[in-house]
Formats: structure tokens, C-alpha cells, sequence
């Protein structure tokens, strides 16, 4: 019970790796603020996993600073204060590089990265007026170091995201605030359905994968309440990376049926 009373604020909190978190904080003690485009989803998901007393849906866009600053103020209103924030939020369009649209690539880099920087701001503003400090999660990716085309635009964004968390770790450090990232591998949730829904695709992940299997959004939870945790105390502007070896690895693996 590392965060009995602590007050969580997750975007894309109403499925995947997000709900995981939740559910995770929720285990543990916390108050969970959950945001999330999809608001039937996000009302759905706050019912199963919590009650009235521990858990608050806000529908939020996050790549709007209106909808992630009322999120914030929602999460100080009914729990009194923010002590976690988790930019989680992500979309991943998939296309072969030159077909990327406009459209896609400044919807990509709203939601993933601009989104990521208004929460860090809304939630590292709250906490300083609390005077409690805090620790702020960006939800990056293996994609952030690694080249793949046919997720540019996402990639891309989750580059760049890396440096949100950088650059404030350093602007927030003053304020007892840490700023760190999680890197996933390819874990299994609706956003690598449409990536990878074709056998050869998973065998090209499976094979660049030393554990041979995806990971769970369970697994992704836990590295962040970690890095949430006083165990973390000394980290700060890191990233890092619950991949099953994936960015380590040189050469291919063979694939396990
Ligand atoms: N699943 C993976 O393999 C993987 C790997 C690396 C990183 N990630 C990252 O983890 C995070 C969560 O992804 P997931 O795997 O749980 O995917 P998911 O698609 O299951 O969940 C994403 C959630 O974000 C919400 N969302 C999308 N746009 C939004 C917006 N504008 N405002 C608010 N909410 C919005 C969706 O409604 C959804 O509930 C993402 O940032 C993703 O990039 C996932």
C-alpha cells in the first residue's frame, strides 16, 4: 500500500496500459483521476475497477490544454491534490512512410507529445501549489530510439516525448518534482491491433524479442509504480525500458511457436 491517499491523475485511463495503471494505484490506496477521449469507455471502465469514493472519469482530448487543465482541476477538487500524473494518452497510425497524411502526423504529435507537455505542465502546477512535490510518468515507447517507417509520425512523437521528460526533469527538479519515462516493447493491447495483426508482423517482433513473447499491460503498470514509488527517489529524467530485451538485442532470435 506504497500509495494510500496519493492522488493519481492517468490519461488514457480508460483501456490498456492506462486502466492497468489504474487499477494498479487503486490496489495500492490511491485516488485514481482517470481521462480519456472515449467517454462511454472511460465511464464503463471507472465503474469496474473502483467506486465514487476512488475513482473520478474526466472526458478529456488531451491535445486540447483546455480539456488537460480541467483535468487537473477536476482531480484538485474532488481528491485535493495531484500527486502523480501518468501522460499515457497515445495514438499510433500505421501507413508506409510516404503515405503518411498531414492529418495523421499533426494528430499523432498533438495526442503524443503536445498532450505530454500540457500534462506535465497542468499536473507540475498543481503539485508546486500544493507544496508536496510529485512525480509526473511520460508513457514513451522502444520507438522513441528506433527507426521504424511505418510508424513515423508515432515514433517521431515518442522521440520527442523523451525530451518532455528531459527538459522538465531538470525545469522541476527544484520543486521536488520528478519527471520520468517508460519505454514499453510491444505489449499486448487495441493499439498494435491494427500494426500487427498479420502473422509475419508479429513473427518480425516475436524474432527481435530475446523473452519471445509481447508483455502485459500488468507489467507496464508496475515499472510505473516503481518509478511512482519513494524507491525511485534518486531517478529522474529517464527513460526506461520494459521490453523483454528488445532494444538490446543485434541480431534476430528464432521464434517460438
Ligand atoms: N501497446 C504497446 O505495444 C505500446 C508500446 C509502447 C508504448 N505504448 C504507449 O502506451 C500508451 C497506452 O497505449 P495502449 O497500448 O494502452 O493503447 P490503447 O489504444 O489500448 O489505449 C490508448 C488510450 O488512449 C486514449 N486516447 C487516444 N487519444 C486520446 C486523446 N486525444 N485524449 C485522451 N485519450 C486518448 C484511447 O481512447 C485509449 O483509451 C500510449 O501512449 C502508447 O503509445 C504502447
Amino acid at each position: 500500500m506504497r500509495f494510500t491517499d496519493k492522488v493519481v491523475v492517468i490519461t488514457g485511463g480508460a483501456q490498456g496500459i492506462g486502466r492497468a495503471c489504474a487499477e494498479r494505484f487503486l490496489s495500492e490506496g490511491a485516488k485514481v483521476v482517470i481521462g480519456d477521449v472515449d467517454a462511454s469507455k472511460l465511464a464503463r471502465t471507472a465503474e469496474e475497477i473502483g467506486t465514487a469514493a476512488t475513482v473520478l472519469p474526466v472526458t478529456t482530448d488531451v491535445a486540447r490544454k483546455a480539456d488537460v487543465d480541467a483535468l487537473i482541476a477536476a482531480a484538485v477538487e474532488q481528491f485535493g491534490r495531484v500527486d502523480v500524473m501518468i501522460n499515457n494518452a497515445g495514438v499510433c497510425p500505421v501507413a508506409d512512410f510516404l503515405d503518411f497524411t498531414e492529418e495523421q502526423y499533426d494528430q499523432t504529435l498533438a495526442v503524443n507529445l503536445k498532450g505530454a507537455f500540457l500534462g506535465t505542465q497542468a499536473a507540475a502546477r498543481a503539485m508546486i501549489a500544493g507544496g508536496r512535490g510529485g512525480v509526473i510518468i511520460n508513457m514513451s515507447s522502444i520507438n522513441s530510439g528506433l527507426a521504424n517507417p511505418s510508424v513515423a509520425p508515432y515514433a517521431i512523437s515518442k522521440g520527442g516525448m523523451n525530451q518532455v521528460t528531459s527538459t522538465a526533469a531538470v525545469a522541476l527538479a527544484p520543486h521536488g518534482i520528478r519527471v520520468c519515462g517508460v519505454g514499453p516493447g510491444t505489449i499486448a493491447t487495441d493499439i498494435i491491433k491494427g500494426a500487427f495483426t498479420e502473422r509475419a508482423g508479429m513473427e518480425a517482433i516475436l524474432a527481435r524479442t530475446p523473452m519471445g513473447r509481447l508483455g502485459e499491460p500488468e507489467e507496464i503498470a508496475g515499472v510505473v509504480a516503481f518509478l511512482a514509488s519513494p524507491d525511485a527517489s534518486y531517478i529522474t529524467g529517464e527513460t526506461i525500458y520494459p521490453d523483454g530485451g528488445r532494444r538490446i538485442l543485434n541480431y534476430t532470435v528464432p521464434v517460438r511457436e
